[in-house]
């Protein structure tokens, strides 16, 4: 463009391009029937007439206008989903961090900072038939965000006293009335694994959880693969290694195919 910042000429953004580019690129997903063939979906759009609502990736928690806390959640694992669910025929929302990756095509996505802006979001945007927290959301936040930069007094780092953010997927997993049909956790877990995706399981009170150990080493996050344990009352089932849009695609399946059933 030879003026202006808007119009047609502009370039588009370069993380979208580059969303495009894999998509363009990405190898069809060939996935097996589930186990009892008859509740498969009968077509390619198994989620078509429901609305999903999907959180992804971290959240940063305040503590003066310039820092805040964080984690390395990517959001990729929970875009991937959101994008899965629109390509079987959802309507998505996405309630997302902060995060580097371009916002899936064909959803609508809601950016937002902190773990409180996020239950805000998600509040707003339910009812929905499938509510999935892949989010990382910062169990902590801070008590007192300054105002202004807080500065250097002598020798002594500030002490940061933290208070509990609200637990959104328990929330929305036990509201009284409203409640989504499934509601899906996910639980990155760096030890005991199965064990602490049970607790939460019935803890929070969801209908499946997404376990994965994102331990040093193994790749997780910020990674394109994931190994993941899906938890529910009726067991586990451990998937092998691979690709984040890959495992979005097969849970999609799972929920479409739970859905049917009317779980
Ligand atoms: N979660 C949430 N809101 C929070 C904390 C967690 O919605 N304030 C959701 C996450 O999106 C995820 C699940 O709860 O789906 C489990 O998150 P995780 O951080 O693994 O568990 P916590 O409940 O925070 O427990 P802990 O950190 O002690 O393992």
């Amino acid at each position: 463009m030879a003026c202006g910042e808007f119009g047609p000429g502009r370039m588009a953004e370069p993380l979208e391009i580059v969303a495009a580019i894999e998509a363009a690129l990405a190898e069809p997903t060939v996935l097996p029937l589930p186990k009892n063939s008859a509740a498969a979906p009968k077509s390619g759009k198994a989620l078509a007439g429901k609305h999903v609502l999907v959180t992804s990736g971290p959240t940063h928690e305040a503590i003066d206008p310039v820092r805040f806390l964080a984690n390395r959640s990517s959001g990729r694992q929970g875009h991937a989903i959101a994008a899965a669910a629109a390509e079987a025929g959802a309507r998505v929302t996405l309630v997302s961090g902060p995060v580097a990756i371009a916002d899936p095509q064909g959803v609508a996505t809601i950016h937002v900072e902190s773990g409180r802006d996020m239950l805000a979001a998600v509040e707003k945007a339910l009812p929905a038939d499938i509510f999935i927290a892949a989010a990382a959301v910062a169990d902590w936040r801070v008590a007192e965000v300054g105002a202004h930069k807080l500065k250097k007094k002598g020798g002594a780092a500030p002490a940061l006293a933290l208070i509990e953010n609200p637990d959104i997927l328990a929330r929305v997993a036990q509201a009284r009335s409203g409640r989504p049909a499934i509601v899906v956790g996910f639980a990155a877990e760096t030890e005991n694994v199965l064990d602490n995706a049970r607790a939460k399981l019935l803890k929070k009170k969801c209908d499946l959880i997404v376990a994965n150990d994102v331990g040093e080493g193994t790749g997780v996050f910020g990674g394109k693969t994931n190994l993941v344990h899906l938890v529910s009352k009726s067991g586990v089932e451990s998937w092998p290694s691979m690709d984040k849009a890959e495992v979005a695609a097969r849970l999609v399946q799972r929920l479409a195919a739970m859905s049917e059933r009317g779980q």
